[in-house]
């Protein structure tokens, strides 16, 4: 329901947009914690053909989609331009020629509402989708963000200081989602379509390598998982048999969900923190949801996920942390260019 114009005088107002994949969204959220519309245009359709996100492509579908979307992110809200506090866009990292359509969307709309624009990290933004789903979090809590780029075990310190315990060496998870469904003629995006297939397999029919690092604990690495499959598929294709498709998605899942698990109620434990979130696309998966809270339970750990929605890509969750960043003062002004390598913000 629409909320009420007196509602201005107590609500800082964000609208945020998110455009550094494959996802053309804006959202408007209520004081960083209420989510008054969330709309994502999903261009699935358009690069599922190719088996990937094809960066130009991406693009032109935002140019074309932005202002759509915008226009019915205010409508829904029940809120105009002119009463936005700021706008908030997805700064990087992602695609620079998809960065640019929301960074350039979001300065216009700024330049022309009189309005403050805010730079977003797109980790930070995922991280945020936990206040969202969430209120009453505040950090500290260690977050683990795993999504088609990333894969890290960040210490959220504060709302604004962020600081990565560990990272992925090569693939992200959600990537080796992506490249193993695509060995096996399962589509783009891979990892929804391996989450359902698992239900009906075994993920102890095949025994795939679960990467530890002796000087690097929290660190992940899943390209050599990922290969791993892709040979056993290959294995079985050349012996002409039929492939135990369930079997190998569950117990690549398997394989998956294990690490991140281990490493991420590891660190919790060692690094001391009472609280453990889960962040990014891959933390819609159902297997890792439900493994991660029975280990921090067991551990004596909270444990935080976001509503599947607000896992994915969406234009709430950048909005949430524009609030966070701008009422600490860290507004971009029109000078703000998109940042495809975007360090994360240490600030
Ligand atoms: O956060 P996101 O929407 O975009 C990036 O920032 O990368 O994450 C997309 C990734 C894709 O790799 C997709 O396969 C994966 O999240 N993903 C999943 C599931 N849903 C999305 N992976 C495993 N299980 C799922 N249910
Ligand atoms: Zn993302």
């Amino acid at each position: 329901m629409p909320e009420t114009k007196e509602m201005k005088n107590r609500d800082v107002l964000v609208l945020g947009i998110e455009t550094s994949c494959d996802d053309t969204s804006a959202a408007v959220v209520a004081d960083g914690r209420r989510i008054l519309s969330n709309v994502i245009a999903s261009q699935i359709e358009l690069h599922g053909e190719y088996g990937g996100v094809v960066p130009e492509l991406a693009s032109r579908r935002h140019v074309e989609l932005i202002m759509p979307v915008v226009k019915e992110a205010l409508a829904v809200s029940g809120w105009a331009l002119d009463d936005m506090d700021a706008i908030a866009a997805t700064q990087g990292p992602g695609l620079v020629g998809a960065l640019l359509v929301g960074v350039s969307f979001a300065k216009a709309l700024s330049f022309a509402c009189g309005r403050p624009c805010v730079g977003v990290h797109h980790i930070e933004g995922h991280i945020a989708a936990n206040y969202l789903s969430h209120p009453k979090l505040e950090p500290p809590f260690l977050c683990l963000v795993v999504s088609g780029g990333h894969s890290h075990l960040i210490a959220v310190e504060t709302p604004t200081r962020h600081r990565v315990l560990g990272r992925t060496r090569d693939d992200a998870a959600g990537e080796a989602f992506d490249k193993v469904a695509r060995v096996m003629g399962l589509g783009y995006p891979g990892g929804p379509a391996i989450d359902l297939m698992s239900v009906k397999g075994n993920p102890a029919a095949f025994r795939f390598p679960r990467v530890q690092f002796a000087d690097a604990p929290y660190d992940f690495s899943f390209s050599g998982l990922k290969t791993a499959v892709i040979n056993v598929v290959n294995q079985l294709r050349q012996k002409g048999d039929l492939l135990p498709v369930a079997d190998l998605c569950a117990s690549f899942q398997q394989a998956v969900v294990d690490v991140l698990v281990n490493k991420a109620v590891r660190a919790a434990r060692e690094c001391g923190f009472s609280t453990l979130c889960l962040a990014g696309g891959v933390a819609s998966n159902g297997a890792l949801r439900r493994n991660l809270e029975l280990e921090a339970q067991k551990n004596g750990i909270r444990f935080f996920v976001p509503s599947p929605i607000l896992c994915t890509d969406n234009a709430a969750m950048i909005a949430c942390m524009g609030t966070i960043r701008v009422k600490a003062g860290f507004a971009a002004g029109l000078g703000m260019n998109a940042e495809p390598g975007f360090p994360l913000n240490t600030v």
